[in-house]
């Protein structure tokens, strides 16, 4: 079964033992991310390739619509460790454009479960309405919420009490809102890059 991936494993792993031969030696003894990525599950949206980043470069979170839900036990875990243990230098939260979340979250339909995981991103529609409500055209309010929902969620993370501690202590930390399209393959940032709690009450 699945004998092609197989294959292309062991062909990705020659490749790289071929450009670096103590490539993976190295990687054994510890892992040494300066970045922590919050992104969302779509297929088109590959972390480390989209960055070009090697393994061990970047620590890796990923979910439906790229939310960072203060009580959600496996974001939280992902974001202790990051901050804590891995002292990762930079958090960035990526969206992006035509995510099936976002238009899932306000198109009316009832899916189930995922309806109380996209619930957040009904929140942001809501507080955001008027703004929403002016843009022309679904997609260009369906782009502007999946920005909106970005900066909020750089908001729950910069709001975290890890990060509020890591701050405390002195710890340099940037947390970023980033956002991705698929049709060019290339990220805007969105420069509501947090650094401190100034920042954090600035933002609103
Ligand atoms: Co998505």
């Amino acid at each position: 079964m699945l004998e092609h991936l197989k294959a292309n494993n062991r062909a990705w792993a020659d490749r790289k033992i071929a450009a670096d031969p103590s490539f993976f030696k190295r990687l054994v003894g510890q892992q040494g991310p300066e970045y922590l990525w919050i992104g969302c599950s779509d297929s088109r949206v590959p972390a480390n390739e989209i960055v070009d980043l090697d393994p061990g470069e970047l620590f890796v979170h990923r979910n439906v619509a790229n939310l960072a839900p203060p009580q959600d036990a496996n974001y939280l875990s992902v974001l202790q460790f990051a901050v804590d243990v891995l002292k990762v230098k930079h958090v960035m939260v990526v969206g992006h454009y035509g995510c099936g979340g976002i238009s899932a979250a306000v198109d009316g339909q009832r899916r189930g479960l995922v309806d109380h995981w996209l619930h957040p991103i009904r929140e942001v529609a809501h507080d955001h309405r008027h703004e929403l409500e002016a843009l022309p055209g679904e997609e260009a309010r369906l782009d502007r919420l999946c920005e909106l929902n970005v900066i909020r969620q750089v908001r729950n993370v910069a709001s975290d009490v890890f990060v509020q501690d890591a701050w405390a202590r002195g710890q340099a930390l940037f947390v970023h809102g980033w956002v991705y399209s698929i049709a060019d393959g290339l990220i805007t940032d969105l420069d509501v890059t947090v650094k401190d709690r100034a920042d954090m009450e600035r933002m609103g």
